[in-house]
């Protein structure tokens, strides 16, 4: 696997790969999860790429860019493993110049949940994502299921910019109790992880109960009392939403999503699940 840092040596290194291209975005701290869109990567184009960038712009004043996790050794290692053949790991100078002066910004699709709970944060996404795209000139781009909205906000943009790129959605890894796999999960105590599980445990109590037919306002407060129950500090939102516009449901529609953020301890969880 070639490492590549600066846009100049990305550049050069984009040129000489033959081909098709699939690339894997991430912020590192690389899990189970990540991996499973690297093996996708590979299956869906002859080469794959990934980048690690933590971008600051999709960082709120008060979360948690400094804290982040970072661990680029360990991280190359395991994309080398799972057959990753470039990785692009810019620096902040690299995708933000001195001058850099344009935003992205996807309405619509990005108003609610996530961009309401963290302002800007969308902006930050769409913006870094299309330099990504852009940069590296992939056939193919995976993003996980996990991060739903974004998974919708990234299609949006991609499509609207006429960038040339497939983008495919990796449904979400978890560990065996059901937790999402999250770079943010090596935040929580050894308490706080137990208690975490009531996270995915509501969300597959709002699917069975939605799908027996309980009205889905009984279903959802039912869920956000489980969560404050379990120790959860703060939900942020644990709604029904229609798949494709995420707007909330009041009622069984169509291709439906359960979406979920809440807090734990002084850490912020999401997740999703379809129905
Ligand atoms: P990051 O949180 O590092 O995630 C990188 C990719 O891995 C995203 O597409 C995310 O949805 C996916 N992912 C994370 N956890 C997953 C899991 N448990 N199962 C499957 N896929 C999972 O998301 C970002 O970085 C950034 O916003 C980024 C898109 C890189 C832009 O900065």
């Amino acid at each position: 696997m070639q490492i590549v840092r600066s846009s100049e040596e990305l550049a050069r290194a984009r040129a000489a790969l033959d081909g098709t291209l699939a690339l894997v975005p991430t912020m590192g701290a690389l899990h189970a999860g990540h991996i499973a869109l690297v093996e996708e990567a590979t299956r869906r184009a002859s080469r794959a790429a990934a980048t690690i960038f933590v971008n600051p712009a999709q960082f709120g004043p008060n979360e948690d860019l400094a804290r982040y996790p970072r661990r680029e050794g360990e991280d190359a290692r395991m994309l080398e493993n799972a057959g990753c053949d470039l990785l692009w790991m810019p620096s902040v100078q690299d995708i933000y110049p001195e001058g850099f002066s344009t935003s992205v910004h996807v309405a619509g699709v990005s108003k609610r949940w996530e961009g309401e709970a963290r302002p800007g944060h969308f902006d930050g996404v769409a913006t870094v994502v299309a330099k990504l795209l852009l940069s590296v000139r992939p056939d193919v781009a995976l993003f996980g299921e996990k991060d739903f909205q974004q998974l919708a906000v990234i299609r949006r943009m991609a499509e609207d910019l006429a960038i040339a790129v497939k983008i495919v959605a990796v449904p979400t890894v978890r560990e065996e109790d059901g937790l999402a796999l999250s770079s943010r999960n090596a935040y929580l105590s050894d308490d706080e992880r137990r208690r975490a599980v009531a996270l995915p445990r509501a969300l597959e109590y709002a699917r069975g109960a939605i799908l027996d037919g309980t009205p889905v306002s009984i279903v959802l407060d039912t869920a956000r009392k489980s969560l404050v129950e379990a120790g959860f500090s703060r939900i942020d939102y644990f709604a029904l939403v229609d798949a494709a516009t995420l707007e909330p449901l009041d009622a069984a529609k169509g291709d439906m999503r359960l979406i979920a953020a809440a807090v734990i301890g002084t850490t912020r969880l999401i997740d999703n699940l379809a129905i």
